[in-house]
Formats: C-alpha cells, sequence, structure tokens
C-alpha cells in the first residue's frame, strides 16, 4: 500500500510565525530564477515565507488547529517549487528508492542516496521543514548506529527532523537520539520496512486489540521523545483516538481526516504513477503532459528546430578561426604536411 491521504484542505490559511501565505504577496527575488515563472503563472497565490519553519511552528498549527500540509519530494528543484506553494513540511521518503531509483519496495533505499537528497531537498526549501526517512537497517540493528545514522541525516542530509517506523520496542532508541537532540517522528501504523515480512502491505489498527496497540505504541514512543507522529493506513477512528490522546502533531497517510497534518507521494499527487490509493489521488494529469513535452522535444530535434543559438564569436575571433579552419580543412593533420 503506498500511502498519502487526499484530505480536503479546507482550513482557512492562517497566521504569522510558521504562515508565509501572503496571498496579495507579489514581492519576488530577482536572483531566483524561479520566481520569474512562478510570478508568470500565479503571481497572486505565490507565498513568502519570511522565517523558517521549526518543528514549534508545527506545535503551534497543531494548537490553533492549522492543518499541516506535508508531501514527499526527493530534488532541490521540487522542493524550491514546493516552498514556494507553501507546504510546511516535506519528507525525503524511501519511497525514492521507489520513486527515483525505481525499485520494487523501499527496504532496497540505500542510506548514503537518501542523506544526499536530503541535503539537496534543504537546499531547495531552506525556509521548509523537512523532514528525512531512516532507511531499512539504518536503524534497527543497533541503537548505536541508529544514532550516528540519525546524526548524519542532521549533519550531512540538514534535516530538521529524522523518521523511524517503530512500535514501542523502539522506545529506547528513540530516547537515545533524542538525548542527543535528534528530533525524532515515530511512524506508526502501517510499517512498510516490514513488508517482506508480513507477505504484503496491509492497514494497521483494524481490530480492537491492534487499535489499542497502536495507541500503546504511540504513547510509548511520545514519551521516550518523539516530537511528531506519522500514522499510515489506519481506520479513520483509531487517528482521531490517537489524536484526541496526542500531545504532539499528527500526520496522517491514509489515516482520516482527524490528523494534525497529512501526507501522500508527490508523484501520486501529480499523477505520474501507475496507481494511486484512495486516499492520494491525482490533482493533475502530469505524465501525459511530461510526454506531450518529450515528444515536442524529439521532433525539434529531428526537424534541427532548435531556438535561437546563445553562443557567439567576436569578428576577429570568426575570422581568425575561419582562416584556421580552412587550413586545416586543406591540410589535415598526418596528410603529408611539413614534417
Ligand atoms: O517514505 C515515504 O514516502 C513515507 C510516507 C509516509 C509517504 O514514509
Amino acid at each position: 500500500m503506498r500511502r498519502g491521504l487526499a484530505e480536503g484542505a479546507s482550513e482557512p490559511m492562517l497566521c504569522p510565525e510558521y504562515c508565509m501565505h501572503s496571498h496579495t504577496e507579489t514581492s519576488f527575488n530577482a536572483a531566483d530564477p524561479l520566481q520569474a515563472r512562478a510570478s508568470n503563472t500565479d503571481a497572486a497565490d505565490s507565498p513568502q515565507r519570511t522565517t523558517p519553519l521549526t518543528i514549534r511552528s508545527l506545535a503551534k498549527m497543531m494548537r490553533s488547529g492549522q492543518r499541516i500540509a506535508c508531501l514527499t519530494c526527493y530534488d532541490a528543484t521540487t522542493a524550491r517549487w514546493l516552498e514556494r506553494a507553501g507546504i510546511e513540511l516535506l519528507l525525503v521518503g524511501d519511497t525514492a528508492g521507489e520513486m527515483v531509483l525505481g525499485f520494487p519496495s523501499t527496504v532496497h533505499t540505500p542510506l548514503d542516496f537518501l542523506i544526499t537528497l536530503t541535503a539537496g531537498v534543504k537546499r531547495g526549501a531552506p525556509s521548509t521543514l523537512v523532514m528525512a526517512d531512516m532507511p531499512f537497517l539504518s536503524y534497527q540493528a543497533d541503537d548505536a548506529e541508529g544514532v550516528r545514522n540519525a546524526g548524519r541525516f542532521m549533519t550531512e542530509g540538514m534535516a530538521d527532523l529524522v523518521k523511524v517506523e517503530a512500535d514501542r520496542s523502539f522506545a529506547p532508541l528513540v530516547a537515545r537520539m533524542s538525548r542527543a537532540g535528534i528530533p525524532v517522528v515515530a511512524h506508526i501504523g502501517s510499517r512498510p520496512q516490514l513488508s517482506k515480512q508480513q507477505g504484503g502491505y496491509s492497514a494497521a489498527g483494524k481490530s480492537c486489540v491492534d487499535a489499542l496497540a497502536l495507541l500503546d505504541d504511540a504513547r510509548a514512543l511520545v514519551d521516550a521523545g518523539a516530537q511528531l507522529l506519522l500514522v499510515e493506513a489506519t481506520p479513520a477512528e483509531v487517528a482521531e483516538q490517537l489524536v484526541r490522546e496526542s500531545p504532539v502533531p499528527v500526520i496522517g497517510c491514509g489515516a482520516g481526516p482527524a490528523c494534525h497534518g497529512q501526507v501522500i507521494v508527490l508523484q501520486d499527487l501529480l499523477g505520474l504513477t501507475a496507481w494511486q490509493p484512495a486516499f492520494a489521488l491525482p490533482a493533475i494529469d502530469f505524465g501525459p503532459q511530461l510526454l506531450a513535452a518529450a515528444r515536442g522535444w524529439m521532433h525539434r530535434v529531428r526537424a534541427n528546430d532548435l531556438g535561437p543559438h546563445p553562443y557567439t564569436m567576436s569578428d576577429a575571433q570568426r575570422i581568425a578561426f575561419a582562416a584556421a579552419a580552412e587550413a586545416r580543412t586543406t591540410h589535415p593533420a598526418g596528410s603529408g604536411g611539413t614534417t
């Protein structure tokens, strides 16, 4: 099951510190090449974030009832657009293994690769909170190794938050990470890194016993220091109770509308994936547009229709070069000229 939740963004936009949404903002930074294009397309709706978001911004949003919008993101260019859109939280998910590298599941996603992507996303969206996903076996084998790898996401990857798929048995690890100063997101509910073991993906908390276990997991992980919960693929009423009990923001991924925020995979939202879960329906059908652009380019290459050429020589250089080229053509190297 791949993730996310297409919950209607019906909440009113707000507000000072974390809100950089000024719907009348039109003063763009001319140094930003994206801004010119953004202003061409949707200037009136282009937000300008003045202060970088922090973990406190999310807690504030939770308290004031403003929903937190989160999307996966794996590169700097896309991150810049998503920051301009006003998305508060970007997840450099281990789904990069599927979306970027084409693996059949997230268990193949390499650690170093994900750290590199995380740094790219943060460079692209410096004012947005960036949550890095710890991939399979980067934290399960040994707590000390887990803390060090999480630290790499913060130092090399410039991550603001680090996410681990967890149940209560990971509470000691979460506590060690928290003690080290790492802001931890506990990913509970359906945990795709267990998919091989479980024979596939499945929803979590569908029985009363499982639902209560999920709530207990959440409590143990928050008690250990988790500053955010991400709950994947649960019945809506389970997430509702989780939200009721949780002192920290809960981001849902196919967990229903009660969550403080929602995350889906960007490629699902853009209609680029072959299939999307019901909670992550595409907002646009970008695939055919990409196809048309690629085909247009192919036709232009074949027709040698390349547009204006930007690089030129001065007249003097052109004349000198023409003479030299002529000489090379007349007496090619190795054609028996001077020795
Ligand atoms: O890796 C990922 O993209 C996730 C999600 C919750 C979508 O963990």
